[in-house]
């Protein structure tokens, strides 16, 4: 039965490497999949991205969340659909990233998670990942890729430190499926296709 299926880390955690993989080995199999990402996936979503990523306006946190809830119930919907229709669906980020970085911003997770209830309705993925790496790993990272660094990505250490934390956290409570994420390329990719049960 076809699975749903997230992978969450924090920025520089080799997530984005780790999603392309999971994509070629998903074609290699012929398994027929949909590939979402947050922020964006659905059309509606992805029209949201750019402007959540780099919003140069003043505003709190609040709206973050909000604004991330709107764009997620595209994505829910979208998933929910290609589920019935009998493919996977994987996405790059999913609710958990706003439970984690809209309550290092300040927001109560109780707020958070009251807000995505209605993105949400219930539904849940059945393989939940997180890619586990230090705070100088993921920045030394950051740094080799050299792209230009979007709002989230240019706050400090202290921040980061946080959002790990806070990922841990919610790893343990909700059980994901916590992977090593300093280990090298393709050890990473074998632990994530194992978690797939196919
Ligand atoms: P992006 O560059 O797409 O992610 P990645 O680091 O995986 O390439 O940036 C997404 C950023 O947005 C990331 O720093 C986390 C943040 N974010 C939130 O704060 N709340 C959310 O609900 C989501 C989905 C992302």
């Amino acid at each position: 039965m076809a699975k749903s299926l997230f992978l969450e880390g924090t920025d520089g955690s080799g997530k984005s490497t780790q999603f392309a993989l999971l994509k070629q080995y998903l074609e290699s199999k012929q398994i027929e999949y949909e590939a979402l990402r947050e922020p964006g996936g659905s059309d509606y979503y992805e029209a949201l991205r750019d402007f959540y990523l780099h919003a140069p306006h003043k505003h709190p946190a609040v709206s973050d969340a909000l604004l991330s809830a709107a764009g997620r119930a595209a994505n829910i919907e979208q998933t929910k659909k290609a589920l019935k229709a009998g493919k996977w669906v994987i996405t790059d980020r999913a609710y958990p990233s706003s439970y984690v970085y809209q309550a290092v911003q300040g927001l109560q997770l109780e707020d958070i998670i009251d807000i995505n209830r209605h993105a949400l309705q219930g539904f849940d993925y059945d393989i939940k990942i997180l890619l586990d790496v230090t705070v100088e790993t993921a920045a030394a990272r950051m740094e080799e890729t050299g792209s230009k660094k979007d709002h989230w990505e240019s706050q400090g250490e202290a921040f980061f430190t946080t959002v790990r934390t806070k990922y841990l956290e919610l790893a343990e409570k909700d059980g994901y499926i916590i992977i090593d994420a300093s280990a090298d390329i393709q050890t990473i990719h074998q632990k994530i296709i194992e978690t797939l049960g196919i």
